[in-house]
């Protein structure tokens, strides 16, 4: 089979270089001159654990990547990995989405059945708006000469290999018969795992992760696809903004909320992933998600009212994360606050709309000085928030001169290994506020600090120094 995807950021790629990866010849089509040369001399166009690696073992005899559309002709399954971004009135853009159908509908062969796959997060009814773009661009008779499936992407950034060759489960969305065997056949080796062994010797990442607990393939119709994805991304956000609203209650009461969450993710109907505490989520996905299917209630007078609380909870654990460190040091005109993390996660360089976008903006409208670090993510915030005034660090431990509050906001593992001690002297109050409640309490109190965390119950006094 001979697989196209279209856009070639963190889904496309990954997608793209792990079907190269288990034999299907690939290409990423690209409208990204840069991304497209990357990945030609063998590099990656993200940050993301072990892909590199990965393209420069297929580039060039499985995998290749063009900035044109003609390889389309030569296509099986073309995969739309383009993104979908919030547009002004709080839905989801489908702009690109419709620019790819459109090209996939001037460059489709008309002498083979096509199958044609949204993976981007589109909404329900946006497999209806991609047949009929490429019915008409290509004069072909839908269903006959070509389907349109959907095939969500579950992966999350940091552990998107891991997420692609060993996922929980593979939803599939088609009405079409034929459509359904060719996606079968697409994704029985990660189903079946049939050849890992094999291709393990080469592939390092296809013996990394593996379990016992192969996937489940979830076959069903279009819409309900399109909605799997976004019910699923609207309970991770509830989840996650119920223990942070339990967390800020935790913290009144003097209870640790760590203790909570791990006694009820005990229960089993409950689970323990996704309980910990943030200061609130970002990233590419959940805002935009939530919103496009808040807006989707609303328009079918049909409210989530439980997703629009999930929401506000957000907005207000970020403005938690300032009204601590404005309780502990009072005003903060002039006051200098170092930035650890400014990716939305750990293990990725994606820093397009983080927490920290919105929590510094904030601390510096009361006045702060800011100085920021984070492994990966510096170049593309700086991309994105080019107003900001802020210093941009070398390394972590530049954060605290002549700091007041450290402000921890993405638990990137090496944050624990920062020479705190000598932080500690360079800085001018040693406050830190965790707002992952990742780093050692007992360490810092140790090297002098005072460490408050998120909900974790009582805080520890002034130091007096
Ligand atoms: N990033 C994630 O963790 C994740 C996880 C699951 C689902 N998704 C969904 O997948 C989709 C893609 O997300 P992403 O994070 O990979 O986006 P991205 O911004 O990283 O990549 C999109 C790529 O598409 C390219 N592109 C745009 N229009 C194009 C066109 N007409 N032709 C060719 N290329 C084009 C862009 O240049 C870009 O490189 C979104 O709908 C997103 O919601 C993302």
């Amino acid at each position: 089979m001979n697989v196209v995807c279209i856009g070639g950021g963190y889904v496309g790629c990954v997608t793209a270089v792990s079907f190269a990866v288990l034999g299907t010849k690939t290409t990423i089509v690209d409208i990204n001159e840069e991304k497209i040369n990357l990945l030609n001399s063998g590099k990656a166009p993200i940050y993301e654990p072990g892909i590199e690696q990965l393209i420069k073992q297929t580039i060039g005899n499985m995998l290749f990547a063009t900035t044109e559309y003609d390889c389309i002709k030569e296509a099986d399954i073309i995969f739309i990995c383009v993104e979908t971004p919030t547009a002004s009135d709080g839905s989801a853009d489908l702009s690109r989405v419709k620019k790819a159908a459109f090209e996939i509908g001037r460059n489709i062969n008309k002498t083979k059945f096509t199958v044609i796959v949204n993976k981007s997060t589109v909404p329900v009814g946006t497999g209806d708006v991609v047949f009929a773009i490429i019915a008409e661009a290509s004069g072909l008779k839908p269903d006959k000469d070509f389907a349109v499936v959907s095939n969500p992407e579950f992966l999350r950034e940091g552990s998107a290999l891991r997420d692609v060759f060993f996922p929980d489960r593979i939803v599939v969305g088609t009405n079409n018969q034929i459509a359904e065997e060719i996606m079968k056949k697409l994704y029985e080796p990660i189903v079946t795992r049939k050849n890992y062994s094999q291709l393990s010797a080469q592939y390092f990442y296809l013996k990394q992760y593996a379990s016992d607990k192969y996937p489940i393939y979830f076959s069903t119709d279009v819409k309900t696809a399109e909605m799997i994805k976004y019910t699923a991304n609207a309970f991770l956000a509830v989840k996650v903004s119920f223990i942070n609203e339990i967390a800020m209650l935790c913290e009144k009461l003097g209870i640790n909320v760590l203790e909570v969450a791990k006694g009820i993710g005990l229960d089993s109907r409950i689970g323990e992933k996704f309980l910990e505490v943030s200061p609130g989520w970002q990233g590419t996905c959940f805002p935009k998600d939530t919103s496009e299917l808040y807006l989707t209630s609303k328009r079918y007078n049909q409210e989530l009212t439980i997703l629009k609380a999930a929401i506000d909870a957000n907005w207000a654990m970020h403005r938690y994360v300032v009204e601590k460190i404005v309780n502990f040091l009072g005003c903060l005109n002039g006051k200098t606050i170092g930035i650890l993390g400014l990716t939305f996660k750990p293990d990725t360089d994606d820093a397009r709309r983080t927490q920290a976008q919105f929590i510094i903006p904030h601390l510096l409208s009361l006045g702060a000085r800011i100085r920021v670090f984070d492994p990966q993510g510096m170049e593309m915030f700086k991309r994105f928030n080019p107003h900001l005034d802020i210093v941009y660090c070398n390394k972590g431990e530049d954060v605290a001169y002549m700091a007041d509050c450290i402000l921890l906001l993405t638990h990137w593992q090496e944050f624990k290994s920062l020479n705190w001690r000598e932080m500690y002297r360079i800085l001018k109050t040693p406050y830190i506020l965790d707002a992952r409640n990742f780093l050692s309490r007992s360490e810092l109190e140790e090297a002098g600090f005072y460490y408050h965390g998120l909900g974790v119950g009582k805080n520890s006094g002034r130091p007096g120094r």
